[in-house]
């Protein structure tokens, strides 16, 4: 077999076979396919797509191409969360205890901030102490003591994505479907669940901007769940509007652990609890859907998620008693508020310059590798529907080099809220929720 012969066949629109696609991604990892064959290849598929048995084998492909998770040593339905990434959205560090909390297993790996979206791991290392990296065993001790544990993503999981997402990221292929598909799900089959929950952005602030694509991305991964055994559930959700108020590490921290010791009324505490009530649902733990909320919403109400995350950061050498002391989150030393020029409702807040703004103070980073401020970031005092009065503060910057909270900076955070006179009629932050099982 060569590898130009396959290049040649995806080109001209024909499918390749499960022992073709294996071999491109054993030989690509191998480092026997050089990259111009396969940046060639991602080209191809770009413009000629795969069906869904090419999908499947691509994503299995992948799977295989480095060590796996072996959960089998666990009791109880092993649970996972992806989100495609979004902004304000800490629901990972309220998901993963309160699924615990209900009862379910979660070995739940996460990865680093880049772009405009945040990332769990990031979050969890501003927690002081708190270790993201650790062997294996460790890791399933703590999910077996605790139902959860998260650590960060390792080099010998999937090999095969991180190689070739990163061509991806260089040869303008990443928007290409089923290489999104297979990407996700092949992190996700590594890992080895019996059940995982998509959270699938749509939106001006998320990686997928249109509701059908978004679909057709939840459809492409229930397919995988389908093929493979593993109960898949996506959610499609609004990505117009930043989703919780924090926006950085440590601000994300502690609005998450607001939301885990009870504050359930907005829009972070919503999404979680769907989320998790979609694994209730998979595990077999409720038979309704509005069953599996009570369930969840039960749980954030009575102290068991806030504990499940206290055991879970003790467990992991985070910083005791976090849960009742907040304050020990790092903290900014520079604080500045940015007010409304006029008054009325807010129609929208657009997530893209909020996250420019976040990660311009410190929150993020522009390449991989780079430093992150833990406590820099902003909150909104607004969000979409709420009225504010000329002169009121809308947002509030947290940093730490006063050079870089500039008049630009405060500019592009006020041109991200539009301030209306009428109130605006209310928007849906979920549109449609999707399972691989009936
Ligand atoms: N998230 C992933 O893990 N992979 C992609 O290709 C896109 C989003």
């Amino acid at each position: 077999m060569q590898a130009l012969d396959l290049i040649k066949k995806k080109r001209d629109g024909r499918s390749l076979t499960a022992e073709e696609i294996d071999f491109l991604v054993e030989g690509y990892v191998a480092e026997e396919i050089p990259d111009y064959q396969m940046a060639a290849f991602l080209m191809a598929v770009f413009f000629n797509s795969m069906n869904s048995r090419e999908t499947v084998q691509l994503t299995s492909s992948m799977a295989d191409s480095g060590e796996k998770l072996d959960l089998s040593g666990l009791e109880g339905f092993k649970a996972d969360k992806h989100s495609t990434g979004g902004v304000g959205d800490s629901t990972s560090l309220v998901v993963v205890p309160l699924a615990a909390a209900c009862g379910l297993k979660m070995a739940k790996l996460s990865g680093r901030a880049l772009g405009h979206t945040g990332g769990t791991i990031d979050k969890l290392e501003s927690i002081p102490g708190f270790r993201v990296a650790m062997d294996g065993e460790d890791f399933l001790r703590f999910v077996k003591r605790t139902g959860a544990a998260i650590m960060e993503h390792t080099r010998e999981l999937a090999p095969a994505d991180r190689k070739i997402y990163h061509l991806r990221d260089r040869t303008a292929t990443v928007e290409s479907l089923p290489l999104i598909t297979s990407s996700i799900m092949s992190k996700k089959l590594a890992c080895g669940p019996d059940g995982v929950v998509l959270d699938v952005k749509v939106g001006s602030g998320a990686f997928i901007k249109e509701r059908e694509r978004a679909g057709e991305l939840a459809r492409g991964c229930l397919q995988i769940g389908r093929a493979s055994g593993l109960r898949v559930s996506a959610v499609l959700t609004d990505m117009d509007h930043p989703l919780g108020r924090a926006v950085g590490n440590a601000l994300e921290v502690r609005e998450a652990i607001e939301v885990l010791k009870g504050e359930t009324r907005g829009e972070l505490a919503h999404l979680a609890v769907v989320l998790v009530s979609e694994l209730l649902l998979a595990a077999g733990k409720a038979g309704r859907k509005s069953e599996a909320m009570e369930l969840a919403r039960a749980r954030l109400k009575d102290g068991s998620a806030a504990a499940k995350f206290e055991e879970m950061v003790e467990n992991q050498g985070g910083e005791c008693g976090l849960v009742d002391n907040p304050d020990r989150l790092p903290r900014a030393e520079c604080r500045a508020e940015v007010l409304a020029e006029k008054g009325g409702y807010i129609g929208a807040v657009s997530p893209l310059p909020v996250a420019q703004v976040a990660n311009a103070l410190g929150a993020g980073r522009s390449e991989k590798g780079e430093g992150i401020d833990h406590s820099a970031g902003l909150e909104l005092l607004r969000k979409r529907g709420e009225r504010v009065e000329k002169g009121e503060a809308i947002a509030r910057l947290h940093f730490n080099d006063e050079k870089r909270a500039t008049d630009e900076l405060e500019d592009i955070l006020k041109g991200a809220f539009s301030i209306q006179e009428e109130k605006p009629s209310p928007k849906k932050l979920i549109f449609e929720r999707l399972r691989s099982w009936s």
